[in-house]
């Protein structure tokens, strides 16, 4: 527990940074949130007001100059947060990165070397680690509750098409960054090995005329994954997927199988045609993760006030980024991609 609140400079109001100033600001009792950063200065003006923040601005270096800002919350678009975060850290303030990381890999290096450079925590977004039923799941495979873990199935689907930005793929990477990064993490985190090659397909199927606006977009895909440990892996990504934000995972071991997302309540089963065993589902990320995204903000004012290393960390995002500009770059060429990329 921290003597002080640790003072939290946000950047970027919207969907995601709206999230975490609620937690910032009212469910955790070691943060305070100090300052609003947003491009759109009345949204930082009314978030400011909502929180009781002190300052807002609308560039995020006037803020990093406030003594009273400990850390920064990045919930901008993507290809904002390399900037955003490398000043941070060279202002030594602590840094909390929203997922995806960056959009390049030599971002992402600049990133962590800036972090490490002035010996400030770097946290990626990645809340289903911190979520109670991906918890269990992780305790209970490190138990050996279904003996050698040999094949993962990871289902990420958004419900609504997400803002402008992050439907184009040159800001955000595309659908592969800005849903299924958390399959990616996912992946890696409970089978306990890096991804050596993988195979991607993807397509514009559910809002195809959505490709003439923004070039290189697709909203859904399949990504086949080969790990270092031999173990195998598939991700099913699509967005929109209209009913419900969907996150799911099935880990088949040499002695069961465990389900991950389905609990009671939680799945969204369909049956038969006549709407038997339907089930409820969760209209949208917020709902599905409240508890990992406290979580992970509770998380992150740990680590800085009692000097631990993040769950989820700077070579953590790097790692996802990998994987997701492979996979980008395997359904682009129809080739499968081995990795570390060049
Ligand atoms: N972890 C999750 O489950 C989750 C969910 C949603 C979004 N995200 C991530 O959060 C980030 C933001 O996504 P969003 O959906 O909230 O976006 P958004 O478009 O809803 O909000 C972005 C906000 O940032 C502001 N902004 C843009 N450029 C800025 C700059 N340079 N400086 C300050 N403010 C700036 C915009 O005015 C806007 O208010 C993305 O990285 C996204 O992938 C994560």
């Amino acid at each position: 527990m921290s003597l002080r609140q640790v003072g939290i400079c946000l950047v970027g109001v919207g969907r995601a940074g709206a999230v975490h100033a609620r937690n910032y600001a009212f469910n955790l009792r070691d943060t305070r949130i100090v300052a609003i950063v947003d491009a759109n200065l009345n949204a930082a003006k009314a978030c400011a007001g909502e929180t009781g923040a002190e300052f807002y601005y609308s560039d995020h270096r006037d803020a990093l100059r406030v003594k009273e800002v400990d850390a920064v919350c990045i919930s901008t678009p993507t290809f904002t947060h390399a900037r955003i975060a490398i000043d941070a850290a060279e202002s030594g303030k602590h840094v909390f990165c929203e997922k995806p990381m960056a959009l390049t890999l030599k971002e992402a290096d600049e990133m962590i070397s800036a972090a490490k450079r002035q010996h400030v925590i770097l946290q990626i977004g990645f809340m289903r680690r911190f979520s109670p039923e991906f918890q269990a799941a992780k305790r209970q495979l490190a138990e050996g509750a279904i003996g050698k873990l040999t094949l993962i199935k990871s289902t990420g689907r958004g419900p609504g098409l997400p803002p402008t930005w992050a439907c184009d793929p040159r800001t955000s990477i595309g659908m592969l960054a800005e849903v299924n990064s958390h399959d990616f993490d996912t992946a890696r985190w409970l089978m306990e090995s890096e991804v050596e090659r993988l195979y991607a397909e993807a397509e514009a199927l559910a809002v195809p005329e959505l490709k003439e606006r923004y070039e290189g977009f697709y909203d859904r895909s399949v990504v086949v994954l080969r790990f270092r440990n031999k173990a195998l892996g598939v991700i099913d990504g699509a967005c929109p997927a209209k009913y419900g934000y969907d996150a799911r995972v099935e880990i088949l071991g040499t002695e069961g199988v465990m389900l991950v997302g389905e609990r009671n309540n939680q799945a969204v089963i369909i049956c038969t045609k006549q709407r038997g065993a339907y089930s409820s589902s969760f209209p949208s990320w917020r709902d599905r993760f409240r508890e990992g995204y406290l979580e992970e903000d509770r998380h992150f004012a740990d680590c800085i006030a009692n000097d631990k290393e993040p769950l989820a960390s700077g070579e953590d995002g790097r790692a996802v980024l990998e994987l997701t500009l492979a996979a980008t770059k395997s359904f682009k060429t129809g080739e499968p991609i081995t990795l570390p990329l060049e």
